[in-house]
């Protein structure tokens, strides 16, 4: 029997995945302490997908009812010609068939890249930004600098972005930031997502259960200077938001820690490579690269494979910092699969 090509791609927990994140490149700039070692060993250049095999994909995705895009990395915009692969993507939007072409970015680059990729059709960009404070930026991204990235965000929102900061909660790091960190992002209007740390990858001697800030916590310390009120804003992906009264801005959690949200799933993860993984947290990929390159005159092969895949999606993951250790860790770098 033949999958009925008309169908959206529904899994087997009967989730809809509409949402496509695309890691272009497992290279970054920076080495964040929870994401990357000093010294990783990053993909050979000839085992990625070329921008042309990436536009395949994207497009074929789209094709069964991806309605929104996200392009990650390591850092996406290290990736050479990027700008082209985008512009290209701006078809799917014209179209309809695309609603939201976005990237999740640690900001180096966006200085050069924010006005074209406004030009290419993105409306909103995420940024990674765990402090304010210069000597910590340089000691948590070991590489990066951060006026480079202040001014990044500032090319982003003259650009007209709309900009959302995700930062990492991480106790006895930025903690005492929550406060500074919530007026700065309401002086420029700019949105603000707390994450939870994950297991993900070996990075060294980092203590994952020393640095974990549970966002129930953080959430009721914003409380004892905010008035609160929850907002049922969904932006496609995992946050859940907070109004603060006093100053209107919208604030995001995401805990994948203390509030498992896998039960509304309905995102996917490409590699740079063609894997598809079916989950953030675990191990089981698809590898849609020989569907692709096999054939290359024909899509079926590929959509065969893609909804094979998703027929695979597993349930959720099981990260867990209970009981003083680190379970259902995976061993992948965050930049392997782009968060
Ligand atoms: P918007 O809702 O569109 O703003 O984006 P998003 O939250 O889906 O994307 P973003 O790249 O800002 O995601 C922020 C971080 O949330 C990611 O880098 C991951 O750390 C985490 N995250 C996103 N999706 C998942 C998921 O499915 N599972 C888990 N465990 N974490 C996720
Ligand atoms: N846990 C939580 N978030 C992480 N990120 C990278 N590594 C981790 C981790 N181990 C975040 C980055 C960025 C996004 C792509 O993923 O800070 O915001
Ligand atoms: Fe690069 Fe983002 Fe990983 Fe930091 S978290 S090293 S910016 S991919």
């Amino acid at each position: 029997m033949f999958p009925d090509m008309t169908q959206p791609l529904v899994d087997p927990f009967q989730r809809t995945i509409d949402y496509l994140r695309v890691s272009v490149t497992d290279r970054c700039d920076f080495r964040c302490v929870y994401c990357m070692s000093e010294n990783m060993t990053f993909l050979p250049k000839k085992e990625l997908l070329t921008l042309e095999e990436l536009d395949r994909m994207c497009s074929a995705f789209i094709g069964l009812g991806v309605k929104k895009l996200r392009i990650t990395g390591g850092e996406p915009l290290v990736r050479r010609n990027i700008m082209s692969f985008f512009r290209a993507m701006t078809r799917h939007l014209d179209s309809g068939a695309l609603r939201e072409l976005t990237l999740t970015t640690n900001g180096s680059q966006l200085e050069r890249f924010a006005q074209d990729l406004h030009a290419a059709g993105v409306r909103r960009v995420n940024i990674s930004l765990d402090t304010l404070d210069a000597q910590k930026f340089a000691d948590i991204t070991r590489w990066g600098r951060l006026p480079q990235v202040l001014r990044g965000i500032d090319a982003a929102q003259e650009a007209g972005l709309r900009v959302k900061i995700n930062a990492v909660a991480l106790k006895g790091f930025n903690e005492d930031e929550l406060f500074s960190m919530t007026e700065w992002c309401a002086d420029r209007d700019a949105d603000l997502t707390w994450i939870e740390v994950m297991p993900m990858g070996d990075i060294g001697n980092e203590d994952r259960l020393d640095q974990y800030w549970k966002l129930s916590d953080l959430r009721a310390r914003l409380a004892e200077r905010y008035t609160l009120t929850d907002i049922p804003e969904r932006t496609g992906g995992p946050a859940r938001y907070v109004r603060l009264e006093e100053t209107g801005q919208k604030i995001g959690f995401i805990t994948p820690l203390t509030h498992n949200f896998c039960e509304s799933c309905n995102r996917v993860r490409l590699t740079c490579t063609g894997q598809l993984f079916m989950c953030l947290g675990q191990e089981d990929m698809a590898d849609l690269r020989p569907a692709l390159r096999n054939h290359p005159g024909s899509d079926a092969p590929l959509e065969d494979a893609i909804r094979a895949a998703i027929a695979k999606k597993p349930k959720g993951h099981d990260f867990d910092y209970s009981r003083q250790s680190v379970d259902g860790r995976v061993s992948r770098h965050m930049s392997h699969t782009g968060g």
